[in-house]
């Protein structure tokens, strides 16, 4: 997929832009707090409904405007489609081929992008809520069945939560609600847990390879999704494995309600990166782990293909200079011709691809787009 236009009005530092995007290498040049990355996440925001880099939306709404919005014209093999974001102080609206989307679980995975930021070395090296994070948003955008049962599963878990604390204070004696709310968050848990594993699992299969092309043959890069609720060993079918889970939580009840929250579940889960049998959050160098974040977003390219039938669209922002020549020649060879890619940059000196006679390029200062 591609985007043909892109439309902001007071998002950011961007008062009104009205852009024609080049279908492959869209490259966006500017100094320092001028914009590059405001631009790139508008985009994220068109595809995802939130930003990347804040929860609190009223943030993309430019200082003393009421509104902000974002407009982009997909095309696809067989047609068009308009997506819009609305996002005002009291709330946001999302529409597709200008019909409002009463759910944003239905709004998102029409556009889909895949960022690459400088950060993304957390996906590695973070916290698991980072890694939790990555997983829940590249999954969301290839199945609106996981965001559906991802929400789900989280409303589930504010109420036993809730619950559990409202028992640790004591402001209510009686269990047995506990063991209703336990059957239904063990039925999602177990859901959102075996889309995980799954995906977990064709991304490895994809990224490997990749993985092992960037080093030579010298690295094997193997992912594992790991779950915080120790099921049996047996392979079980979903019945036996929400039995199990309904069987954990049952067990460990006294000791949830002594700390008054859910101490097992998808929410608590991880996911472990190991390159050479060895795990590459503790034990890898740091060229290690931007090998493995970068092999892991390509592998994504890829996912996404297989799954939706069209490459998402790339968002680069400021990696490609920072990247050695074996990994941008990688990455570069991996998404020419194939992916609408959008690149930021201070400068274009250390980037040197053929990719780049053919891209189209952009100086933004101060909230203004001159080609
Ligand atoms: N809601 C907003 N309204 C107006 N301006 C904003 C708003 N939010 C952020 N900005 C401005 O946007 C600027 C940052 O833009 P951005 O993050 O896109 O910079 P950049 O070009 O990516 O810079 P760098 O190269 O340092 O990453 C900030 O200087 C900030 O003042
Ligand atoms: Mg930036």
């Amino acid at each position: 997929m591609k985007l043909t236009t892109l439309q902001l009005e007071n998002y950011r530092n961007y008062a009104q832009v009205d852009l024609a995007c080049h279908p492959e290498v869209n490259i966006l040049i500017g100094e320092n707090a001028q914009g590059k990355t405001n631009l790139l996440e508008s985009i994220y925001t068109l595809a995802l409904a939130k930003s990347h880099r804040t929860t609190n939306d009223r943030e993309l709404i430019r200082f003393d405007a009421e509104y902000a919005k974002i407009e982009g014209e997909l095309s696809f093999r067989h047609g068009h489609m308009p997506l819009t974001m609305f996002i005002t102080k009291k709330g946001k609206k999302a529409k597709v081929n200008h019909l409002e989307q009463s759910r944003l679980t239905q709004y998102i995975g029409h556009l889909n992008v895949v960022l690459f930021a400088p950060e993304d070395l957390n996906i590695v090296k973070g916290a698991p809520q980072v890694r939790r994070r990555f997983i829940d948003m590249e999954l969301g955008q290839i199945s609106s069945l996981y965001l559906n049962d991802l929400s789900q599963y989280q409303r589930i878990l504010k109420q036993r939560n809730h619950y559990l604390k409202q028992l640790q204070l004591k402001q209510q004696k009686d269990t047995t609600m506990l063991e209703v709310l336990n059957q239904q968050f063990a039925t999602y848990a177990v859901k959102v847990t075996l889309r995980r594993q799954q995906f977990i699992a064709e991304l490895e299969t994809l990224a490997a390879p990749i993985h092992s092309g960037i080093t030579n043959g010298k690295e094997r890069l193997t992912l594992q999704y790991m779950p915080s609720i120790k099921l049996q060993d047996t392979p079980q079918d979903e019945e036996g494995l929400i039995n199990d889970v309904f069987e954990s939580l049952q067990a460990s009840l006294k000791k949830e309600i002594e700390r008054g929250v859910s101490m097992q579940g998808p929410h608590r889960d991880d996911l472990g990166f190991q390159v050479n049998e060895m795990d590459a959050q503790t034990f890898g160098s740091q060229g290690q782990q931007r090998t493995t974040a970068l092999s892991i977003k390509l592998a994504e390219i890829e996912l996404m293909h297989q799954e939706v039938g069209e490459y998402p669209i790339l968002l680069l922002d400021d990696v490609l200079s920072e990247l050695d020549d074996s990994r941008q020649t990688h990455l570069l060879s991996t998404i020419q011709h194939k992916v609408q890619t959008f690149v930021t940059t201070t400068s274009v000196d250390g980037i040197d691809h053929e990719i780049m006679k053919d891209a189209k390029i952009y100086r933004i200062a101060e909230g203004n787009i001159k080609k």
